[in-house]
């Protein structure tokens, strides 16, 4: 079986759930991003973006190297997103070791440039270093820091970075599920939204994010239209997971 549809032994289901309750700072705390980086490094082509995202695939599809990255499944569904919106600017908060960025980078049009935001530094640097292996840096920014940290990343992020009013076209969410409504909600108080701006949000079913379905259901026509897309949890096929990808109509935070 492929890495999208791997049936993990129950056992290791469990062990891997277990492992994720006891993560820190967006770390698995055994090493295993920094063997990533090894990993990817030793068997993908340098300036090979394709390469690099199957490196990631298989080495998250060995036993008990399990990483909480997109996956292969969903990680297609925002690349085509991401191929319907033909987005200039790009968001993303949960950066982890880069996975995501590097579907969205190739998705993305040619000129086209993503900021992924992620409060762990050493994860931002698992991520810059993928990046740079397969030939992305150019296209993909990381920012050290959270929306919600009091100010400093929305400034950074403002007046480093260029982001303005109605200046951005899509965001991916897929960090602390607690944060996504507030961070909506921060990004939409900036004004950088526009009519026709998609935001995809990961995870809305496992760990899940409920409040974030609630205010989308709620705004559902009126602010915003947003498809439901049910898929499974990252590297296994026994638990459903949810992406939700929204097209904003325009409106208030
Ligand atoms: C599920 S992982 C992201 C996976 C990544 N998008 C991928 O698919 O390759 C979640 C990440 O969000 C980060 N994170 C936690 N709180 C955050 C916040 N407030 N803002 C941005 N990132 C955050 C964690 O450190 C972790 O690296």
């Amino acid at each position: 079986m492929g890495v999208t549809g791997r049936k993990f032994p129950h056992w290791e289901l469990v062990a891997m759930l277990l492992r994720l309750k006891r993560m820190r700072h967006g770390r698995m705390g055994d090493g295993r991003e920094e063997e990533l980086v090894e990993h990817v490094l030793a068997v993908a082509a340098p300036g090979d973006p394709d390469a690099a995202i199957a490196a990631v695939d298989q080495f998250a599809a060995r036993p008990n190297r399990f990483l909480i990255n997109i996956g292969a499944e969903k990680g297609a569904i925002l690349e085509r997103a991401v191929g319907r919106a033909r987005p200039t600017r790009l968001l993303e908060l949960g950066t982890y070791c880069g996975y995501s960025a590097m579907r969205i980078a190739r998705s993305m049009p040619a000129g086209a440039h993503l900021w992924s935001v992620e409060p762990n530094p050493a994860n931002a640097d698992v991520a810059r270093r993928i990046w740079e292996h397969a030939g992305l840096s150019g296209q993909v920014t990381a920012v050290v820091g959270a929306l919600g940290d009091g100010g400093g990343t929305l400034r950074k992020l403002r007046e480093r970075h260029a982001f303005g009013p109605g200046g951005l076209d899509f965001v991916l969410i897929d960090h602390a599920k607690n944060e996504y409504l507030p961070d909506l909600r921060r990004i939409l108080a900036q004004g950088w939204l526009h009519p026709g701006s998609v935001v995809v949000a990961d995870n809305v079913r496992i760990p899940g994010a409920p409040g974030y379905r609630a205010f989308m259901r709620a705004n559902q026509g009126r602010w915003w239209r947003t498809v439901e897309h049910a898929a499974h949890v990252e590297y296994q096929r026994l638990l459903p997971d949810l992406v939700l990808e929204s097209e904003y109509l325009g409106g208030p935070a």
